[in-house]
């Protein structure tokens, strides 16, 4: 894998996934906020309904490292029901260099539904070591779930969400991986500081294909800069600031 923007040298997922410090530029109300998404070179998100076919071997260990960076690591019902959600760490190793960078061993998961439609044998929710958050509209309760489970009643509202996580949880970062739907509220708010969007060489097609962005509509346009591409396997691994 190499750098191409803004220097030109050999790196690596682990590089560019390592001592990010997302936590230290958190608002004192909010935790900041990056999004990981990979998509297709004519934007899709899926093929076939899943990520599996955009992602490559050096997408998944990005991904994977991105999850050592961040105190939380937050998705969608839709995307937690659809890609199986599990522990959010793998390996021993990967906890191991989140204790390195300051964070605790397990970030803490966070799901967002509405209507608290998660099935109780979804991978996430039977991990024992694993604290997961979900905000949620919903005044029910899951049953048989064995994860260590807290309810946030925040409805729809994504900015109380992520006040109650910073000053209830002390989350100062927030790694979120979508899905498009959560990612139209969240922009929609103002609640993304940073985008990691890796291109995969393909063309997916589908017309009714999700886009990394759909949902709800922008009033107006987000405006990234951009701050660093790497280029390996003929996929680009890009990374974006939002502006205010
Ligand atoms: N390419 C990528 O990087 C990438 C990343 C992630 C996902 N995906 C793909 O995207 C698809 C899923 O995306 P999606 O857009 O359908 O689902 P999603 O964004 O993951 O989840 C949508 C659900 O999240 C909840 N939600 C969203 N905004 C909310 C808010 N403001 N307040 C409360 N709840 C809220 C609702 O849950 P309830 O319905 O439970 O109320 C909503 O139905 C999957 O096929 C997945 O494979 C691709």
């Amino acid at each position: 894998m190499r750098l191409i923007h803004p220097d030109q040298r050999e790196t690596s997922p682990e590089q560019l996934a390592s001592g990010l410090r997302l936590g230290e530029s958190a608002l004192p109300e909010r935790p900041y906020l990056a999004l990981n998404m990979v998509s297709s070179l004519d934007g899709k998100a899926t093929i076939d309904w899943r990520t599996r076919g955009l992602s490559s071997e050096l997408d998944r260990r990005l991904f994977h490292h991105l999850r050592t960076q961040a105190d939380a690591v937050m998705v969608g019902a839709g995307t937690a029901r659809n890609e199986r959600y599990g522990r959010m760490i793998k390996s021993e190793e990967l906890r191991g260099r989140r204790r390195e960078e300051g964070l605790e061993p397990d970030p803490l998961a966070v799901v967002v539904s509405a209507r608290l439609d998660l099935p109780a044998d979804l991978p996430l929710l039977q991990e024992p070591g694993q604290r997961v958050v979900i905000g949620t509209g919903s005044d029910a309760v899951l049953q048989g779930v064995t994860a260590q489970v807290e309810y946030e009643r925040v409805g729809e509202d994504l900015p109380l969400l992520m006040a109650r996580l910073r000053e209830a949880y002390g989350v100062r970062s927030v790694l979120c991986e979508g899905g498009p739907t959560l990612n139209s509220y969240l922009l929609a708010a103002g609640l993304v500081d940073e985008l990691f969007l890796s291109l995969n060489p393909k063309l997916a097609g589908g017309a009714a294909a999700l886009t990394i962005v759909a949902g709800r509509e922008l009033v107006e346009p987000a405006e990234l800069e951009l701050v660093s591409v790497a280029e390996g396997d003929g996929d680009l691994f890009t990374r974006w600031l939002v502006g205010d």
